[in-house]
């Protein structure tokens, strides 16, 4: 794509505070599979409604354990995508809060501070008997490096037990949202008042499908906030947003959000609109 037209790139440049709310997409071209684009392979054998639920955790804890283990260690293995470093760079020159419903740690790993984990995350755990936070360096296989010099990892998961909560001796789970479950109300709290405090809010990648993150850029649009979906895809947003980059993260973000000294990256022709 091109560059976005003007009007859109002073509406980044100009923003002071800035709020991200990023979904799966914003990981898609780092690797990590989407929920609900089809034929991604990680989803094809193991749909998350059958498995990110209080109920799979209590049919076979093992099961579930070792698909959260497995997803952790594989995302280890891959890097921030361009689209990650844009938005940690903004940070140079606006106040910007990233609010993500990933449970990746992409956004951190390209120097973003993540206000909030609006669905948890793969690298964090807790007792799910008595709620003890449970220290990820304890965890077989995660404190072993990332990116290439880590070892293979098995193409499916391989069972595993969950460790056992040094406190009370229940099985430690993951620190994610399962469906069903409630959002950690201090995330939510946080992503409300960047939302609430933002004169511009970026949505990437992300299919507006799941609540109720889905309703923090419609609160933005109530305020008057301007709202700029990234999204190579229509979504459920799309037709209340102020502007739409029709593109994957990797690829718009660095031209939205060219770096301080005016270079910017090779550009391709636009898809953007109202
Ligand atoms: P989805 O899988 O529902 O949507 C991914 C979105 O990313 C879609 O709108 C795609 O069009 C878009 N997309 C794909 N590739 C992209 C790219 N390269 N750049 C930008 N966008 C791209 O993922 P989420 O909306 O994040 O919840 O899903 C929300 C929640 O549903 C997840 O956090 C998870 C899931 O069930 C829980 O596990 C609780």
């Amino acid at each position: 794509m091109e560059a976005p037209d003007p009007e859109l790139l002073e509406l980044a440049r100009s923003a002071r505070t800035v709020t991200v709310l990023s979904g799966a997409g914003m990981s898609a071209e780092s690797g990590v599979p989407t929920f609900r684009d089809a034929g991604t392979g990680l989803w094809a054998r193991w749909s998350p409604e059958e498995l990110a639920t209080p109920e799979a955790w209590d049919a076979d804890p093992e099961l579930v354990w070792s698909w959260y283990l497995w997803r952790a260690r594989q995302v280890r293995r891959l890097r921030p995508n361009t689209g990650h470093r844009a938005v940690a760079r903004w940070a140079d020159r606006a106040r910007v809060h990233v609010v993500t419903q990933n449970v990746d740690d992409l956004h951190e790993r390209a120097g973003s501070r993540v206000l909030a984990h609006l669905h948890g995350s793969l690298f964090a755990f807790r007792c799910s008997v008595c709620g003890a936070p449970f220290p990820a360096r304890l965890v077989p296989g995660l404190a072993a490096g990332t990116g290439a010099q880590r070892p293979p990892d098995p193409p499916e998961p391989a069972r595993e037990r969950p460790p056992e909560c040094p406190a009370c001796g229940g099985p430690v789970r993951p620190a994610v949202v399962w469906f069903g479950e409630l959002l950690p109300e201090e995330a939510v709290e946080r992503a409300a008042a960047a939302v609430a405090e933002a004169d511009l809010v970026l949505v990437v990648g992300t299919s507006g499908l799941v609540q109720p993150a889905a309703s923090l850029p419609l609160v933005a649009v109530g305020r008057g906030t301007p709202v700029v979906e990234v999204n190579p895809e229509d979504t459920a947003l799309t037709p209340h947003a102020d502007r739409t980059v029709r593109a994957g993260a990797a690829e718009a973000l660095p031209l939205l959000l060219p770096p301080p000294d005016g270079r910017r990256p090779a550009a391709r022709r636009p898809s953007t609109g109202r």
